[in-house]
């Protein structure tokens, strides 16, 4: 069920790390997970706790027995025996490179290497590795154990047999691996959330509009719409029956207007990072992260699900849930 792959390693046990650790236990994956933070262990069980939450009410019984999940005393302890390495360390570049080579040394030569990085190139990650054609990048998205996409990226020296194995893991997982054609920074997503973000903070700090209501605009709006369409298909709706090439005439011209300012970014004072996390904490509502990882978790299922629910086979992401549940169902009856 998982290209073969029965026990993964994790490098870094963050947000990210933890993620990705309660995603690979949960499909079954055998997971160690080496960390040298102080509260490693801690943070991992909590993603577990959510995570198991969630999985429990996505598949229910179907659901494989999870895997066991170790905390390894050392990096080389983690990876002995892995199928599949993840790392998941600062995104910092020489802390991601020395971590490498470290897991390059340590592994089995076939043993595929992902990185979680948002934006470094996998090209630059490879240097000094002995196995760089091993080494691809595999950017998820948080929370890792439900959201599917993961971006998966070829460095110059990443062969493509490792893309495509990589690629099958992941499916295997219940997630959706998009292949990105030229390796930039930053990726597709990072690059669209990115100039989404620049404006939000120029909108912040220009005092036309507070952090929560910048959030409204996008949750009962467009955000709704980009969860099943994305931008262009939506764009495609939006000019009527004439489609695609009515709304690039319409709304085309509007890209010379001065409406956005993309291109730069506000400089990040103390003023503006005040600001934003003072009305940050007013907009929780006295609300702690994990109540909101809750909601954010239940929501996300609400709408993987009415996704699933559209036409026989689902829509979008609906449809790979809907997939990943027949998958456990045959595995668990058979
Ligand atoms: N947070 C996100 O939404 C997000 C999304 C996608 C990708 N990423 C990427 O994932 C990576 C991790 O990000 P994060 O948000 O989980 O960060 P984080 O700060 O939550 O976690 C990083 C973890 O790495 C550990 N660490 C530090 N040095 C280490 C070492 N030498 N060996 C092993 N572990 C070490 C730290 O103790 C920490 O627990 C980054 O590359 C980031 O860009 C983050």
């Amino acid at each position: 069920m998982t290209g073969g792959i029965e026990r993964a390693a994790c490098i870094g046990g963050g947000v990210i790390g933890s993620g990705w650790a309660a995603r690979f236990a949960l499909n079954g994956i055998d997971v160690s997970l080496y960390d040298p933070g102080p509260d490693a262990g801690s943070v991992v069980q909590a993603a577990m706790v959510n995570a198991e939450r969630a999985f429990n009410r996505l598949f229910g019984n179907a659901r494989p027995a999870p895997g066991a999940l170790s905390i390894a005393g050392s990096l080389a302890e983690a990876v002995d025996g892995a199928g599949f390495i993840q790392e998941s360390v600062p995104e910092r570049l020489d802390l991601k490179q020395r971590v490498l080579r470290e897991i390059d040394a340590a592994a089995g030569a076939d043993t595929l290497i992902a990185s979680s990085t948002s934006g470094l190139l996998p090209s630059v990650l490879q240097t000094g590795l002995k196995h760089p054609e091993r080494l691809l990048v595999g950017h998820p998205f948080n929370p890792v154990y439900l959201l599917p996409l993961v971006e998966v990226v070829a460095g110059r020296d990443t062969a493509p047999e490792a893309v495509e194995r990589a690629g099958g893991f992941y499916r295997s997982l219940g997630m959706k691996p998009l292949a990105v054609r030229k390796e930039i920074d930053a990726f597709i997503a990072d690059r669209l959330q990115e100039a989404l973000w620049r404006e939000a903070l120029w909108l912040v700090h220009d005092g036309v509009a507070t952090v929560g209501e910048i959030d409204d605009a996008i949750r009962y709006s467009f955000g709704l719409r980009w969860a099943q369409m994305g931008v262009f298909q939506t764009y495609r709706l939006a000019g009527g029956e004439a489609g695609m090439r009515h709304f690039m005439e319409q709304f085309g011209p509007c890209l010379a207007w001065p409406w956005t300012k993309l291109t730069h970014v506000p400089e990040l004072d103390d003023a503006l990072v005040d600001a934003i996390a003072e009305q940050s904490d007013r907009q929780a509502e006295g609300l702690s992260v994990r109540d909101l990882e809750r909601a954010r978790d239940d929501n996300l299922i609400g709408i993987l699900e009415a996704l699933e629910r559209r036409g026989p086979a689902g829509w979008g992401a609906g449809a790979l849930l809907s997939e990943a549940r027949q998958r456990m169902r045959e595995r668990s009856s058979g």
